[in-house]
């Protein structure tokens, strides 16, 4: 018998809080992933802020280090992040950045990416999610195609750390299903 395939997927929060609600979205999909697929929900906060003259070795930080072997070694991303000022995260697009050269050819080039956005507001951080569009064009990822997932009124969809609210769920799952579809795809 043959073994399922396996997805090693690498999930991205761009809230670093506590009790952050992208985070539970996170810890939603990673519960809710089919037979074969793993995540790592990787730990942002101790990345320093983005500096050219220490990304080169042997100067790298060891968070970044650790950072771009995940990065590298994961089959597609998963990104949820809240609005910020109109924009994806400081912390996020810090993260994006330390992983970013050399342009056009780093390793998220073709690297499938889900991309979630969350808002307290009712428009689910939408311009958050054209941010992160343009960032991850720009990096020559594959952004996941299909309807956009941006989850406003969070705050009232999130319960013990988990989504719960049954739309939003179906809605990450199906784009939980497109990243896999979409990794199976370039492994054709
Ligand atoms: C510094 C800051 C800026 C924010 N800017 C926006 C914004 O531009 N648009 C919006 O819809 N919500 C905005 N919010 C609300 C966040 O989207 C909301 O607090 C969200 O739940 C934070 O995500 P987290 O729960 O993952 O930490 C902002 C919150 C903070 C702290």
């Amino acid at each position: 018998m043959t073994a399922p395939p396996s997805f090693r997927l690498l999930g991205l929060s761009g809230s670093i809080r506590k009790d952050s609600y992208s985070t539970a979205i996170l810890r939603t999909v990673k519960d809710g992933l089919p037979e074969g697929a793993t995540m790592e929900i990787f730990d942002l906060r101790p990345l320093p802020p983005y500096d050219e003259d220490d990304d080169e070795e042997p100067r790298t930080p060891d968070a970044v280090r650790a950072l771009k072997s995940a990065v590298a070694a994961c089959d597609g991303m998963f990104v949820v992040s809240p609005e910020f000022n109109h924009g994806m995260t400081g912390v996020l697009k810090n993260a994006i950045d330390w992983v970013s050269r050399p342009g056009y050819e780093s390793i998220l080039k073709g690297k499938p990416v889900a991309l979630v956005t969350i808002s307290s507001s009712p428009r689910g951080g939408i311009r958050a999610q054209s941010h992160l569009h343009d960032v991850f064009l720009s990096t020559v990822s594959r952004i996941v195609p299909g309807r956009q997932v941006a989850i406003g009124g969070v705050e009232g969809k999130v319960a013990g750390g988990r989504l719960t609210d049954a739309s939003s769920l179906r809605a990450v799952t199906r784009l939980t299903d497109a990243l896999i579809a979409e990794i199976t795809l370039l492994r054709r």
